[in-house]
């Protein structure tokens, strides 16, 4: 149910005869923004909603900010909905909820026995709560996860999957047709190294008895055959550099006692901040010198690398070949890459099976390679293209570098094989929006991209890029091993896992009773429990912040943590079990919801702002706002459930059926919250 656009539904007349009075029409740009402005109270004594719209219309309207708060009270007809209007302070607008109206959503939800599917084909149906469905269902393709394939998923992989998922599910809750398309970079450079490392640093038996994990090694061992190689190329640059930069220091420092020796203070200022610049770029040098030589030394102790690092001096060129001959449809390489693909498939489904997300399609980059070709030249019969530097290029006037689509040597580009995927999606699928889940780092390729797409005449899509920040290690920098490596995916959900094993643990052994649960019986809850935490763990955070990743935190019983809904959701089945009823059978008792104080009305008025929360959700493609409502109504729940003049058992039979049924709609709306973020409950913690 929608309360919020209900309410400002209401107040859309009232805005435009006000306008109409002062001889003005509002333009739907202006009323927009005016409805916007009414929004949830922040403090309840205010009332449940607020409207804050009188002061800048004021001037606008030639009225004083009180004047327009009362005109349009007076011309507001919501009798139904709300049991009180004031206007407080400057023009502010504080309404009430009526509890009848309150009563009636609520017993609308609970009584829903409806189902939603938010999965993939109709899978995974979650309950729908009275949810009204959207004035105008669009269809919408959702790019998200996309990895570059050939190598293993890593903690960068995290965020694209969790936040894609979780949106392509609101998306489908609230009605739009939803399809979802995994982008698998299956044709970049990491074939290249694949193909290049099989052949030559392959070990036949090891392909044979585990392809996956042979594969992942010969990848690793090319990159870093690949890293060092570049060091030894880079290190006598940095060396060089180095002369420079002590020098520069000393320079420095002999500018800094010239302006002490003088009266000048501001000039010895500037003069200290330069040199201490100086040596600190000197010293981040250093440090990189020192990292290099060490790791070469290292290097040189490993015969077969040392080797290696001979025999193979222009490994980058050979593997960008190796690439080229992919590309230009070389039968050996094609056949190692159709040989090598299906095992990199079962390794990202190994640990998209963990993590339950699933794709409709999984149209990678090699899908579009045969209509790269005929794409580039339909462009170029179309007059969209110019060459400049040998290179096809598409200009654009707000870009001051072009959209290269072709290189001078043929090549194509990662944009030209997006332009050839918008071109499919809009053929096949005819979106009324596009989201691409992909990391802040590439905003200026979607830029560009949309802004290309549009030149081109691409239909009338809503394009988004749905950015996302990195994710930090607790020492504030990118998130590393211990050596430095990337941080594999399936290795943090088994971390996240163990570590949610341990709270399980504790918690089954504190309990009064004695400990309930066998050791296979805590690891399949710590599993749930687990990957619930890391994926909430993102999912709360707003995303464009780069994150930080703490698994204490994420695992926290006290906290804003998927653990905690979870902790809480389970206690409140343990109410039915207490009740010796289970939740069926109090839907088929003529039970209905009353507010007897305003603690249970509180929870209450949580309760039935549940679609109002999934909508703003999708105002910015924000998953955190949905987890910042079910931990709000989490604790109104809880503080609801701990007050003496709240108790459900044991009072008389019709507030005990009200009262378990408000436990209930707040389990199915937990348990559906949490299903929308792709993370399940336990019915015992
Ligand atoms: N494979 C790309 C990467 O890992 C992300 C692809 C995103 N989707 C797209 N249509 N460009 O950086």
């Amino acid at each position: 149910m929608q309360i919020l656009a209900q309410i400002r539904s209401r107040f859309a007349p009232a805005l435009q005869a006000l306008f109409v009075s002062q001889n003005q029409t509002a333009t739907p740009e202006q009323l927009v923004q005016a409805l916007g402005m009414i929004r949830p109270a922040q403090n309840s004594q205010f009332g449940d909603y607020q409207a804050n719209f009188a002061m800048p219309l004021a001037k606008p309207l030639g009225l004083k900010p009180p004047e327009v708060a009362q005109r349009v009270v007076a011309a507001l007809d919501l009798q139904d909905l709300c049991s009180e209007i004031s206007i407080a302070g400057p023009g502010f607008i504080n309404l009430r909820l009526a509890d009848d109206f309150l009563r009636s959503q609520a017993n609308a939800a609970w009584g829903d026995a409806g189902r939603v599917a938010v999965g993939r084909g109709g899978s995974l149906p979650v309950a729908r709560l009275g949810l009204t469905e959207p004035v105008t269902p669009e269809r919408i393709v959702v790019d998200f996860s996309s990895p570059n394939v050939a190598k293993p998923m890593h903690v960068g992989h995290i965020r694209s999957t969790v936040i894609g998922d979780s949106l392509a599910k609101v998306c489908r809750f609230l009605g739009h047709e939803v399809i979802t398309d995994n982008h698998l970079g299956d044709w970049g450079t990491q074939f290249g190294m694949i193909i290049y490392g099989y052949r030559h640093f392959g070990q036949a038996d090891a392909y044979r008895a585990a392809p996956v994990s042979e594969l992942s090694r010969i990848y690793r061992y090319v990159r870093r055959l690949m890293d060092l190689l570049e060091k030894l190329r880079d290190l006598p640059k940095w060396e060089q550099g180095l002369v420079g930069a002590r020098q520069r220091v000393a320079d420095c420092q002999a500018e800094l006692a010239a302006a002490e020796s003088g009266a000048d203070k501001a000039a010895t200022k500037a003069a200290r901040k330069q040199w201490q610049d100086a040596q600190q770029q000197c010293e981040e040098l250093q440090q990189k010198i020192t990292a290099a030589q060490q790791q070469l030394r290292q290097a040189a102790q490993d015969e077969a690398l040392s080797r290696d690092l001979v025999e193979h001096a222009n490994l980058h060129e050979s593997v960008l070949a190796e690439t080229s001959k992919l590309h230009a449809g070389d039968e050996a390489n094609v056949q190692l890459w159709q040989e090598i693909l299906p095992h990199c498939h079962d390794e990202i489904e190994r640990v998209y099976g963990r993590l339950h997300v699933e794709f409709d399609h999984w149209l990678g980059e090699s899908f579009y390679h045969d209509a790269l070709g005929p794409l580039v030249a339909d462009l170029q019969a179309r007059g969209l293209v110019r060459v400049s530097d040998g290179a096809q290029c598409i200009f654009l006037d707000d870009f001051p570098a072009p959209m290269i689509v072709q290189k001078r040597d043929g090549a194509f580009l990662y944009a030209t094989t997006d332009l050839a995927t918008i071109d499919y999606r809009l053929k096949q699928w005819q979106p009324d929006r596009v989201l691409y889940v992909v990391d802040h780092r590439q905003s200026e390729h979607f830029l560009k991209l949309f802004a290309v797409a549009a030149h081109l005449g691409y239909g009338q899509v809503r394009w988004v890029h749905v950015s996302f920040g990195t994710v930090m290690g607790n020492d504030g920098k990118p998130f590393k091993t211990r050596e430095g490596d990337t941080v594999g995916l399936e290795g943090l959900i088994d971390d996240a896992v163990a570590k949610a094993l341990e709270v399980v643990t504790q918690l089954d052994e504190a309990k009064e009773t004695g400990p309930e649960f066998s050791p296979e019986q805590r690891r399949s809850i710590a599993e749930v429990v687990g990957v619930g935490a890391l994926k909430y763990g993102d999912l709360s955070q707003n995303r464009t912040s780069d994150y930080r990743f703490d698994f204490d935190q994420m695992v926290a019983l006290d906290g804003n943590t998927a653990t905690y809904l979870q902790y809480s959701f389970a206690r409140v089945r343990g109410i039915f079990a207490r009740a010796g009823l289970t939740p069926a059978e109090l839907q088929a008792t003529p039970a209905a919801i009353q507010l007897t104080n305003a603690a249970e009305r509180a929870v209450v008025l949580s309760l039935v702002r549940f679609q109002d929360a999934l909508e703003e959700v999708l105002v910015d493609y924000r998953p955190n706002l949905l987890c910042n409502y079910l931990f709000e109504l989490t604790q109104e729940f809880s503080s609801f459930y701990n007050r003496p003049d709240c108790r459900v058992l044991g009072v008389e039979p019709d507030l005990q059926r009200s009262r378990l049924a408000i436990c209930d709609l707040m389990a199915r709306t937990i348990e559906t919250g949490l299903a929308l973020l792709g993370i399940q409950v336990v019915e015992k913690m």
